[in-house]
């Protein structure tokens, strides 16, 4: 009985640290204070990582910057261990055992850099070595990645946009290497100091690409001047071509959310029809739109469930096992994968083109925990659903 109790309270604890460290949009003020501390102390340490190498501040400030550093990776340490603790907490972790939880969420990005900001504190142990130690205290800015949302937007246009970035990769490198090959035959005998080996010919046409080329790395001859002044002007297009693909990319993510899901259309959902507006803002958030064409196949059966759909307009047709039923505007479908984590039950295909809200699993069972009476009357429909239709076999 009382093991069973310690087990208990250990659980209950570990939610409780679990909504105050991963939980930051609940923004309670436990939450609130423990992320202040965590960027000041990243900001800090950094300023003092950097301080540092100033000789007159080492020799003056040396042993307090020290001692910040200790403290700064004592608190990141306990940080860390306490993020991995509570990890089985995490909704989307819950179907593995506490141990797969922990190990796959110490494989999630921000988990990968505060590891990489202890990292130093392992190789000072292993190689004293100043130098190397500078680059690996200064990844803990990194850090501060955790509370940017504005980053992971960056994030995801940059892989989504990998391909065209990478192809403005491949172009910068041909032109730089084009223009230093070109200024090397044309003025590497002229000017050999600058320009007599491709090396230093790259260096120069790096300058020149990127506009910080001054007067000492002015060509002396007619022809090389017309180069110059080529790459110079093809520098702007290389710069400019990855501004507009991401700029372009930030242009339509805003207004692919502006654009469809409203205020209003969330609210027009039966489910969320009693909610209060703060609660249907943080939906709005959360809810991506999709329009399909007549046709399309939405779900299908024994796919696997990432996410749930309300209909905003327009018309599905479930066909299961054994029955075919149409849903409308107002109706929602994809729950009961995300509620029994098994494969898709059914398969959904639009019978007009039909507008959708989208509601990705993870923000689903954040959205269950939070307002337990929405996740209570989705289980209800689900179960209904399952009794009408259930699976064969
Ligand atoms: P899911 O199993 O995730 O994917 C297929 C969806 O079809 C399923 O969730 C339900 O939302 C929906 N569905 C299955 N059976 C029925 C039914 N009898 N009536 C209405 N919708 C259903």
């Amino acid at each position: 009985m009382a093991a069973e109790q310690d087990q208990r309270d250990g659980h209950s604890l570990r939610r409780r640290v679990f909504e105050i460290l991963e939980h930051g949009r609940r923004r309670e003020p436990a939450s609130r204070a423990i992320d202040w501390l965590l960027v000041v102390l990243v900001v800090a340490n950094v300023v003092a990582t950097v301080a540092h190498t100033v000789p007159e501040i080492a020799a003056r400030h040396g042993a307090a910057l020290q001692l910040l550093d200790r403290v700064c990776v004592l608190v990141f340490a306990v940080e860390y261990l306490a993020r991995i603790w509570v990890a089985p907490e995490h909704p989307l972790l819950h179907r593995y055992t506490p141990a797969g939880a922990r190990l796959r969420f110490a494989a999630t990005p921000l988990m990968v850099i505060d590891a990489l900001a202890l990292l130093p504190l392992l190789l000072e142990l292993l190689f004293p070595s100043t130098e190397l130690m500078l680059l690996t205290r200064l990844v803990r800015f990194l850090k501060l990645a955790r509370y940017s949302p504005a980053l992971a937007t960056l994030g995801r246009l940059i892989a989504s946009e990998r391909r065209a970035l990478l192809a403005c990769v491949i172009i910068f490198t041909g032109i730089l290497l084009a223009a230093a090959a070109a200024m090397h035959v044309v003025e590497g005998a002229v000017q050999p100091e600058r320009l007599g080996d491709m090396p230093k010919a790259i260096w120069w046409a790096a300058s020149m690409l990127a506009k910080i080329g001054g007067g000492e790395l002015a060509p002396v001859t007619t022809l090389g001047r017309i180069l110059a002044a080529i790459t110079v002007m093809l520098g702007i297009v290389c710069f400019a071509l990855p501004v507009a693909i991401i700029g372009r990319g930030f242009y339509e993510e805003i207004r692919r959310r502006d654009f469809v899901v409203t205020f209003a259309m969330v609210a027009r959902v039966p489910l969320f029809a009693r909610l209060d507006a703060a609660a249907i803002a943080s939906l709005v958030d959360m809810l991506r739109a999709r329009t399909v064409p007549a046709a399309t196949t939405i779900i299908r059966k024994g796919g696997r469930g990432d996410a749930m759909y309300f209909i905003a307009s327009g018309r599905v047709e479930v066909e299961s096992a054994n029955d075919k039923v149409v849903l409308q505007e107002g109706d929602f479908f994809g729950e009961i994968a995300l509620l029994s984590r098994e494969p898709r039950s059914a398969t959904v295909t639009a019978l007009r083109p039909t507008d959708l809200l989208v509601l990705d699993a993870d923000d689903f069972l954040r959205l269950v925990d939070r307002l337990p009476d929405i996740g209570a009357k989705v289980q209800a429909v689900a179960k209904e659903r399952r009794l009408t239709s259930p699976p064969r076999g």
